[in-house]
């Protein structure tokens, strides 16, 4: 696997690639690679004849008092681990690459429809961050597939509505969640848990779980649902941020529905951990 920094290097290796014919895959991170990101690759890898992964811990998709700093940073263990699971190429830019003329005036890709709810009420600007992001990494690749996680299932569907409205040629592909024994789900910001905070974070899976039991069990008062879990990580020591049950597309069900998206947010000490499940209820 060859690792490149910069566009022209991309360019040129994705050129020869196209001429051969190559079906081209892509699948977007910013690195401190865990077994998530690798299934990522991996489903990529069945889907096309060579793997773009990108490595980049994008400055516009990160609030002010957020980790941007500290975000980890390790792009030789990175590397190791996509050319492991048969990654072909690594793009890894620097931030002048990316952005060689400031953020002042760059143009910005907004999605209205999924920005300012749920995870953008709590994260002003981040979908436009991500957005932008993801729109010139697909215009540089221009890959027939790219691949994303459902762990960051508001994402999903802001890349999903971005591709379609802007007549993007690329497959957007969602990939189910990797977690851990206890259910974690597996994350970068998993790391600056502490050992009894760890040992606490399953128990947001726990709560996912125990809604989608209960709808499954024909239950369709949301809000109460919801409420009583909210109440349980609250005492717990969770600062609970949001736990909602939604349709897959984000908007309110009501008691017709039968397909659902169970989402939270919630800190855990300094860390805010995100995760969600999908479920279909056999019956109303
Ligand atoms: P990052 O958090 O590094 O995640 C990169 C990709 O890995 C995302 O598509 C994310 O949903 C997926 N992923 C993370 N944890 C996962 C898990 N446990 N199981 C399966 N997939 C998982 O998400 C981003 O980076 C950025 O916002 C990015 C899309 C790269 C734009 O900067």
């Amino acid at each position: 696997m060859d690792t490149v920094h910069h566009i022209d290097a991309l360019r040129a290796q994705l050129q020869v690639w196209r001429r051969e014919g190559a079906r081209i895959a892509l699948t977007p991170t910013m690195g401190n690679l865990h077994a998530g990101h690798l299934r990522l690759v991996e489903a990529a890898r069945r889907r096309a004849d060579r793997v773009v992964a990108s490595v980049f811990v994008n400055p516009l998709q990160f609030g002010p008092n957020e980790d941007f700093d500290r975000y980890p940073r390790t792009l030789d263990a990175d590397a190791d681990k996509l050319a492991g699971a048969g990654c072909d190429l690594l793009f890894a830019p620097s931030v002048a690459e990316m952005y060689p003329h400031g953020r002042d005036g760059f143009t910005v890709i907004s999605v209205p429809r999924y920005a300012d709810l749920l995870e953008g009420a709590f994260r002003p600007g981040h979908f436009d961050g991500v957005a932008t992001v993801v729109n010139i990494l697909l215009t540089l690749v221009a890959p027939d597939v790219a691949l994303f996680g459902e762990k960051d299932y508001q994402q999903l569907l802001v890349i999903r509505q971005m591709a379609r409205d802007l007549h993007m040629p690329v497959e957007i592909v969602g990939v189910p969640t990797e977690r851990e024994a206890d259910g974690l789900a597996l994350s970068s910001r998993n790391q600056y848990l502490l050992p009894a905070e760890r040992a606490q974070a399953a128990m947001l899976y726990a709560a996912l779980q125990r809604v989608g039991e209960a709808l499954r069990a024909g239950r369709r008062d949301y809000a109460a649902l919801c409420a009583t879990e909210i109440e349980r990580l609250g005492n717990a020591g969770f600062r609970p941020q949001y736990l909602t049950v939604r349709r897959p597309d984000l908007s309110e069900p009501d008691a017709a529905d039968r397909e659902f998206r169970i989402l939270l947010a919630a800190f855990l000490g300094k860390t805010r951990l995100i995760d969600n499940i999908g479920l279909i209820t056999e019956t109303v």
